[in-house]
């Protein structure tokens, strides 16, 4: 399947699969980006995950030493935490050194790391997790934006909508390339996502159940082994509160593969759809 839209040609990419940010210490670096990279999607480093500055510094020369492919970099802005201004200046400062151009920012307004990334002839993309805040992030000049539904993992909203939701209605209001995050994990939610107006896909949870991700195996079984109709777990989900846990993508997580193979299954996965839809003389 061949793939070229607006948003594979802005990040230079074969495959508008995107690895989330993932803010635990050790876990969002080189060792998951570069594999999602390698494999044709877009992997990401997340600043957060770092013990500190000098340790970014060396994976991002280590990074461009194995590979050539872009890998991008989530500066996950908190309020009234010690990531403050300074903090976040002096990783940009070191991705502009080292040529890392991609920038993504996510929670609160991100438009003046953006902005350092835009006059250096690099990209930004906000992620948010509403419409509305969307809506004001493609106003405030970002290249392209990432809306969570309430499916997903990470900050909750009252405000928040359904991924389907989220992308028929955006696609009406916004012009810069949308990205669908939030429950997707096989070709289906792919495709899905593409056909309600996504120009990509953004996942966390199916990044974090790979072999290359650098967490405990039992945390990558409890993923696969989720029931996401236990109404315990439904709760934690959906409850009006910043929780980092896997999501109802889990549901569709049947084993650990590793990255290359999990994206060609995405791939392979569509490919059988469309083929399907042909078959049945759908849409033809
Ligand atoms: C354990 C965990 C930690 C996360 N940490 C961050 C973070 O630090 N910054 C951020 O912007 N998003 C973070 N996310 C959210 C993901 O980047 C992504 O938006 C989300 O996982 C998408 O939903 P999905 O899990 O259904 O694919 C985290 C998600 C999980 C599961």
């Amino acid at each position: 399947m061949n793939i070229e839209n607006p948003l594979t040609s802005m990040l230079g990419i074969k495959y508008p699969i995107i690895q989330g940010a993932i803010g635990l210490k050790g876990m969002s670096n080189s060792k998951i980006a570069v594999p999602v990279s390698e494999a044709g999607g877009l992997g990401m480093l997340t600043t957060i995950s770092y013990t500190d500055s000098k340790e970014f510094s060396e994976d991002l020369k280590y990074i461009k030493k194995i590979t050539d492919k872009p890998v991008a970099v989530n500066f996950t802005l908190m309020k009234g935490t010690d990531f403050n201004n300074e903090f976040h200046k002096e990783y940009v400062d070191i991705c502009l050194g080292e040529g890392f151009k991609i920038a993504f920012t996510s929670a609160y307004d991100g438009s003046a790391i953006g902005k350092r990334f835009q006059d250096a002839g690099g990209v930004w993309i906000h992620k948010c997790a509403t419409i509305k805040h969307a809506v004001s992030i493609a106003e405030k000049g970002a290249d392209a934006v990432v809306i969570v539904g309430i499916e997903g993992t990470g900050f909750k909203s009252l405000e928040q909508n359904s991924t389907l939701i989220n992308m028929t209605v955006a696609s009406r209001l916004i012009k810069i390339p949308l990205i669908a995050a939030g429950g997707i994990a096989n070709g289906a939610g792919f495709l899905s996502a593409l056909s309600m107006g996504a120009a990509g896909v953004y996942l966390g949870t199916a990044f974090m159940a790979t072999k290359e991700f650098q967490a405990p195996d039992k945390l990558k079984e409890k993923i696969v082994n989720q029931d996401v109709l236990d109404p315990k777990y439904l709760k934690r989900i959906y409850k009006m509160e910043h929780g980092a846990m896997h999501s109802l993508a889990s549901g569709v997580i049947d084993s650990v593969k590793t990255v290359e193979d999990f994206i060609n299954q995405i791939i392979n996965e569509s490919d059988e759809i469309i083929n399907k839809f042909k078959l049945w003389k759908m849409f033809v």
